[in-house]
């Protein structure tokens, strides 16, 4: 396959998703291991929590964004007692993975579905609430993709996005995204043979208006309650916000 060029594509709203999908193509086999290391098993807490800040009674509908393999999508259904959680993801090759462990577990309150969060395929109003994670850094239109998910949420619905985030201090947010270059381009190498496959985050988290931008946008997109939840002076962020009643 053709190598395309990292900084061409995902600062292109045209070429980014097309870019996007052949790198998740290429991790979807190591994602779930990549994803505890490269966070030093911190990646399952910020998960748990944004579970938890859903609150949730058991009968709701939930839709996970971008769920790769599963790992929200699957601690959602967990709290679901007469409710369901669906899982989304654009890729099929991260569905497979997260229905092969469905089908294992025989989990029966999980759905998944293969589409784009730019063009979802869901009636108005379809979800009590909306999750994602690691998911609006990487769509080519982040204010799109917030007007289609305030378009399938229920007016009082919640939104939460996990995401690397932009530290408020300067010196600590250059030491981050270069410890993520060093840090992303040897995993990268080592296990792909590809250092940009792993650049790509704080390639794309430069370009990324970041946690308080996130919150703006959700605000012009008509959220209310709007705010963010950081972690590690702002390394990892959970914004949220609700679609009003
Ligand atoms: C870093 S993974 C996150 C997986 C999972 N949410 C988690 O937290 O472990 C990003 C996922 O976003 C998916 N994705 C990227 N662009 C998408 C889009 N436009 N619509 C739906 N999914 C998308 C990728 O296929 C990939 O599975």
């Amino acid at each position: 396959m053709l190598k395309m060029n990292l900084q061409e594509h995902i600062t292109s709203k045209q070429k980014k998703q097309v870019y996007v999908d052949q790198m998740f193509e290429k991790i979807a086999p190591v994602y779930d291991s990549f994803t505890v290391l490269f966070s030093y098993g911190m990646d399952r807490r910020w998960k748990r929590d944004l579970v938890n800040m859903l609150d949730l009674k058991g009968n709701e509908r939930v839709l996970d964004l971008a769920c790769g393999t599963g790992d929200i999508t699957f601690a959602l259904g967990e709290r679901l007692n007469t409710g369901k959680a669906f899982g989304m993801d654009i890729l099929q090759a991260m569905i497979d993975i997260a229905e092969n462990k469905r089908k294992a577990n025989n989990i029966s309150n999980v759905e998944f579905c293969c589409a784009d969060i730019l063009n979802m395929p869901f009636e108005d109003s379809s979800f009590d609430h909306i999750t994602c994670g690691y998911a609006l850094r990487n769509v080519p239109d982040i204010e799109l993709a917030l007007n289609q998910i305030s378009r399938v949420l229920k007016p009082g619905g919640r939104f939460l996005s996990l995401d690397f985030s932009h530290p408020g201090n300067k010196i600590y947010r250059w030491l981050y995204f270069n410890y993520l270059i060093v840090t992303g381009s040897l995993a990268g190498y080592l296990i792909h043979g590809d250092p940009d496959v792993y650049r790509y985050i704080p390639e794309s988290l430069k370009l990324y208006p970041g946690q308080r931008n996130v919150q703006k946008m959700m605000d012009r997109q008509g959220f209310v309650d709007t705010g963010y939840r950081e972690y590690g002076g702002g390394v990892m962020t959970i914004n949220y916000g609700t679609k009003p009643l």
